[in-house]
């Protein structure tokens, strides 16, 4: 019982927290609108949990604003052409939440009216939306009562109750706390002050401990481990892929980019020529009769499960005869750099200066 009344003051105080220091951020309804009535609008908060899945809140806010005045409802966004979405997506990375965010619009548009449904099941069924996502858009955007979980919360969580194993074994214990933490009602907000609290007060390093509203009942700082936890996972070294990238000039200013596959990783995306990524760096198969120079300078690049190297390749071509339903020739004068990918960004930089 004493438990239980200790978890509710946190809630609270966590929340009154969060109505003086909660970040105002273009996809949240801001305090004085919320009181005055207005709800959150589902679309803009279905958008912004795909964009803050793997990015962070700063990197999202200049994409979420592009998004939102581009593809301002369902209706528009699911007759987007998916290579202006990808485009669209270049720099934020995991593409296939971009791909999936146009196979979402066409379901939710034959499923659910144009609807953002607000169950459990059916939000679990559309392409993009796992378990976090899910019971984030039900409690933010609908106000139901949901127990929210990504990774700053639970950074607090293990926190506030010392769990000292590494938080991927800690799962269980995370989910029981936390339970008992989230109120039965504004769950959504107290999300959100629980996001805002771990940026700004309870974060990764140097938390701010002397200015916590909660520290009397931080268990780790009692303790004086708040730094050890989360303890840090054993990490496993990424495996390397090795390959070749071309840059092929095609005189007198124009380079040569290809259409990636549309499987498989970048898949869809614009870049430069590319051999397979292989773990074993073979002696590569050149696109056409050129003027080939190997370099030795490595472009590298670290994707989720591996880390890529590849090595650029100068081409240069006098003339335009080359397989031009395979390659597309851009004017260096035209072109944007923005809409390539990282990587293909990171090759680019390296070289034009070769
Ligand atoms: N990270 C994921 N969702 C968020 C939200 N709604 N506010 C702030 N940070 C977030």
């Amino acid at each position: 019982m004493v438990y239980q009344i200790e978890m509710a003051i946190i809630s609270k105080i966590l929340l009154r927290w969060y109505a003086k220091n909660g970040r105002i951020l273009p996809w949240r309804v801001n305090p004085k609108d919320a009181e005055a009535g207005q709800n959150p609008d589902p679309y803009k908060i279905w958008i912004s949990e795909i964009m803050l899945q793997q990015t962070n809140v700063t990197t999202v806010i200049p994409y979420f604003k592009r998004f939102i005045k581009k593809w301002d409802c369902i209706d528009k966004l699911r007759y987007a052409d998916e290579g202006d979405i990808l485009a669209f997506w270049a720099g934020l990375g995991y593409y296939a939440r971009g791909r999936n965010l146009l196979k979402c619009a066409k379901e939710l548009s034959e499923k659910f009216d144009g609807k953002i449904p607000n169950d459990k099941k059916s939000l679990l069924e559309l392409p993009g939306i796992g378990e976090y996502t899910a019971s984030a858009i039900r409690s933010i955007a609908f106000g139901e009562r949901e127990v929210v979980i990504d990774a700053n919360i639970e950074r607090v969580v293990c926190r506030l109750f010392k769990i000292e194993k590494p938080v991927n074994q800690s799962k269980k214990d995370i989910k029981k706390y936390a339970s008992k933490l989230f109120p039965e009602l504004h769950s959504g907000d107290f999300a959100q002050a629980l996001m805002d609290f771990a940026n700004a007060v309870c974060k990764p390093k140097k938390p701010n401990c002397n200015h916590c509203p909660i520290s009397p009942s931080c268990l780790s700082l009692k303790l004086g481990v708040v730094e050890n936890i989360p303890a840090k996972p054993v990490k496993k070294e990424k495996p390397i892929r090795r390959g070749f990238v071309f840059f092929i000039k095609i005189q007198p200013n124009s380079f040569l980019l290809e259409r990636r596959p549309s499987e498989g990783i970048l898949g869809g995306l614009l870049g430069f020529p590319t051999t397979e990524w292989e773990v074993i760096k073979n002696k590569p198969t050149l696109p056409f009769n050129a003027n080939w120079t190997f370099t030795k300078r490595l472009v590298t690049h670290q994707f989720s499960h591996f880390k890529l190297e590849l090595e650029i390749v100068l081409g240069e071509k006098r003339n335009s005869k080359f397989d031009s339903s395979k390659y597309l020739a851009v004017e260096q004068q035209n072109f944007d750099l923005m809409s390539l990918p990282t990587l293909m960004r990171k090759v680019y930089i390296k070289a034009i200066k070769l």
